[in-house]
């Protein structure tokens, strides 16, 4: 499989980042795991760790993008932690276009099938990623020339798939990344060829052939400026045609430096105010260097670039986790806030080994984004977050 990868997904944007006060620890059980913190977790294995899912039981699911190995239980250990942790997944690729539909008219259900089988078994729904979307798609598709042909496709992609998994899965990302950052649809091969129309088209099929899944918009940057506004229309276009759209999910691909939280909070109250859910669906937080801004005349640099670019090679410093953790802490503090508008909060990966922040924007890197590192083991990071639910009162 070739994977593609959005090409101007900006994660790294500079914003003042407005910091909110920490709060004593309610518990002493809770203080005592902080106290300890990641000593806590390798003293005593998986087995005794808090629990994100059960910490955040009564607000919303926490859920992890999961890849075909973690499906198929190679590692026991990886297995026990997800087992534990999530009560939510995302498939990261196998439900995408290019896997599940590979050929005109040839399907293959075999990974996506195991997906819900998996999800059963350890009892976590599934959020389906997704039905249409410009990349991860089979080649054929960008050779369809005509509107009748691509229509076609389309229309049995909607409606084959969602029909298969109603009822199997929770929900479906229906369509993902239509936006320009300026708020006017991203000229994908659906929007050239059908016209702007395709995406409350895409929800009427969904709905249609998933009466029990809930529908989602999924997308990045949208809880900022004309991308926002962008989606705001975008919501209130297929609620206009009365078709359904359940919930909206941001992405939350940010900078552990620079998080953009009084967007996110405003994005929160008027997302929420058109009627749908919230959701934050593939949240990572990078501590690497962004490459956006790149000079490129500085060609003849290429290998202190690289080094540059990719600082943390043998560990993360201490103050880098510090900020990670911090970062994550005042997020959730904020998804407490709003929790009765959230439903959703899917991490993109469950350990750093995982995450496709080592290999993008800029192949080959090592990043840190996750709350388990590439052992499985927990970090500072998961114990805030553990901590934020305890300070709340909601356990
Ligand atoms: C990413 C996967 O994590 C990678 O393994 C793959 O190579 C490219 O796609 N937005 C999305 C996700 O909606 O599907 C993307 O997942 C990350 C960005």
């Amino acid at each position: 499989m070739s994977l593609l990868v959005p090409k101007s997904m900006p994660l790294l944007i500079p914003k003042p980042m407005s910091l909110l006060v920490p709060k004593a620890i309610g518990t002493f059980i809770l203080a005592a795991v902080l106290v300890t913190g990641p000593a806590f977790g390798q003293q005593t294995g998986t087995a005794s760790l808090p629990s994100l899912k059960s910490a955040y039981r009564n607000d919303f699911l926490i859920g992890a993008a999961l890849n075909m190995r973690q499906i198929d239980e190679k590692d026991p250990a990886a297995t026990a932690l997800i087992a534990q942790q999530f009560n939510a997944l995302t498939p990261e690729n196998s439900m995408k276009a290019a896997i599940i539909h590979p050929g005109w008219d040839r399907y293959n259900f075999d990974d996506a099938d195991r997906i819900v089988q998996f999800a059963e078994k350890y009892h976590l729904k599934v959020n389906a990623h997704n039905l249409i979307w410009h990349s991860q798609l089979p080649p054929f598709v960008s050779h369809i020339q005509d509107a009748d042909s691509l229509r076609h496709f389309f229309t049995d992609h909607i409606t084959t798939i969602a029909a298969r998994y109603d009822g199997k899965v929770y929900s479906w990302d229906v369509v993902n990344e239509a936006l320009n950052e300026d708020g006017t649809l991203r000229k994908s091969i659906y929007q050239q060829r059908l016209g702007d129309d395709y995406i409350v088209e895409a929800f009427r099929l969904a709905q249609k052939a998933a009466p029990h899944t809930l529908l989602y918009y999924n997308d990045y940057n949208i809880e900022h400026g004309k991308k926002r506004e962008g989606a705001i229309a975008l919501i209130k276009k297929i609620q206009a045609a009365g078709v359904r759209i359940d919930g909206v999910g941001i992405q939350g691909h940010w900078s552990a430096a620079h998080i953009p939280l009084e967007d996110i909070e405003n994005s929160i109250r008027e997302f929420s105010a058109l009627g749908v859910k919230v959701m934050f669906t593939e949240l990572d937080l990078s501590v690497l260097p962004s490459p956006w801004n790149r000079n490129t005349a500085d060609v003849g640099q290429q290998a202190a670039y690289a080094d540059k670019m990719n600082p943390y090679v043998n560990g993360l410093p201490d103050s880098v986790s510090a900020q990670l953790a911090k970062g994550y802490e005042d997020l959730f503090r904020l998804f407490m806030k709003y929790k009765e508008k959230i439903s959703r909060v899917t991490f993109w990966g469950v350990d750093d080994g995982q995450s496709w922040l080592n290999g993008f924007p800029i192949r080959g890197r090592t990043n840190y984004p996750l709350l388990f590192d590439r052992q499985l083991k927990p970090k500072a990071a998961f114990y805030k977050v553990i901590a934020v639910a305890g300070e709340t009162g909601t356990r």
